[in-house]
């Protein structure tokens, strides 16, 4: 394990040492590995770091507002790019292609942006286990396609390059970061497209938006666990006042896990799993029903795409 406090002080000095007088761009998302990228970097160059957050329409509710907010003290370029992932989206129905329609579209909007400030370096948050996962070339962003990037940069620095997960955490908290970051659950690179089966509209998206939001309410804090969402799993029958409906079903998952790799269901007191059923199906007029998963991975996958 590395020592937090050393590792700060050795990455700040290497990050001002490699950058010079330049200025450096990266994709900052608002997870551990980004956030902690940027506070080191903002510490070594202060405002020659531009990070730039693009909020492609398919982020959890008030992930916007609070990226603004946690580094609000850094120049932040906020791109709101969700008509144009939404339109790359229409009317695909297949995972991977999906997955690819929004690491092309992510890649782009990134490079538009990055050479509009005209930075020379890029930053990125790889750590080790990434490395392993995708050896040689430059991963403009693991997270979401792994295609690479149109710029010709003269450095890319990876700070975190040598550092596991459970360490960068414990760097989050030697920078002093919110508990919340330093803690923050996984969130798939194409966010919410994952977690709507087929197509992704915008009703879609709006639903399983405060779905999510409701599930991570009722179960992060008094769970605590590895993951948990909400996905739109399909359309089914439903009454709701005096008429029948035809609504939406939403799939809750709740997971333990290690690294992802495998994982189990939650076991979650039924009177919860009820409640939040209720809240759902209460909070949002168009959802008929709700079902929790109990599927082990494997066989199943976290997540629904
Ligand atoms: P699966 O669904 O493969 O997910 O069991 C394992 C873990 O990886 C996350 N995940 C992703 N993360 N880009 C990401 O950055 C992706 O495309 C992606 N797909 C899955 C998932 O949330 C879980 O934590």
């Amino acid at each position: 394990m590395v020592n937090a406090e050393k590792f700060v002080e050795k990455a700040i000095a290497e990050i001002k040492t490699s950058v010079g007088s330049e200025k450096v761009v990266m994709a900052l998302s608002g997870g551990v590995d980004s956030s902690v990228c940027a506070a080191l970097a903002a510490r070594a160059i202060g405002d020659r770091l531009i990070p730039i957050y693009i909020d492609t329409g398919l982020m959890r509710k008030g992930e916007t507002e609070r990226i603004k907010t946690l580094f609000g003290n850094i120049q932040l370029q906020v791109i709101d790019a969700g008509d144009e992932f939404l339109g790359a989206l229409k009317g695909l129905t297949d995972p991977e292609a999906k997955r690819m329609a929004i690491g092309e579209r992510f890649i782009r909007v990134f490079e538009r942006e990055a050479k509009k400030v005209g930075a020379r370096c890029l930053l990125q948050g790889t750590i080790y286990p990434d490395r392993i996962e995708s050896e040689g070339g430059i991963k403009s962003h693991h997270n979401v396609g792994g295609m690479p990037l149109q710029i010709e940069f003269t450095k890319v620095i990876e700070p975190l390059r040598d550092l596991y997960k459970d360490e960068v955490r414990a760097v989050a908290g030697a920078l002093g970061l919110p508990k919340e970051i330093q803690h923050r659950m996984p969130f798939p690179g194409p966010g919410l497209a994952v977690r709507v089966l087929g197509e992704v509209t915008r009703e879609k998206v709006a639903v399983i938006r405060e779905a999510n939001w409701i599930a991570e309410d009722e179960l992060v804090e008094k769970y605590q666990p590895w993951q948990c969402f909400a996905a739109l799993i399909g359309l089914g029958t439903g009454v709701k006042g005096d008429n029948r409906i035809h609504g939406w079903i939403v799939a809750i998952r709740a997971v333990n896990s290690r690294d992802g790799m495998t994982a189990d269901p939650l076991n979650i007191p039924f009177e919860d799993l009820v409640r939040i059923g209720s809240r759902i199906t209460a909070e949002i007029p168009s959802v008929a029903r709700v079902v929790y998963d109990i599927t082990a991975k494997p066989p199943a996958t976290i997540e629904y795409e």
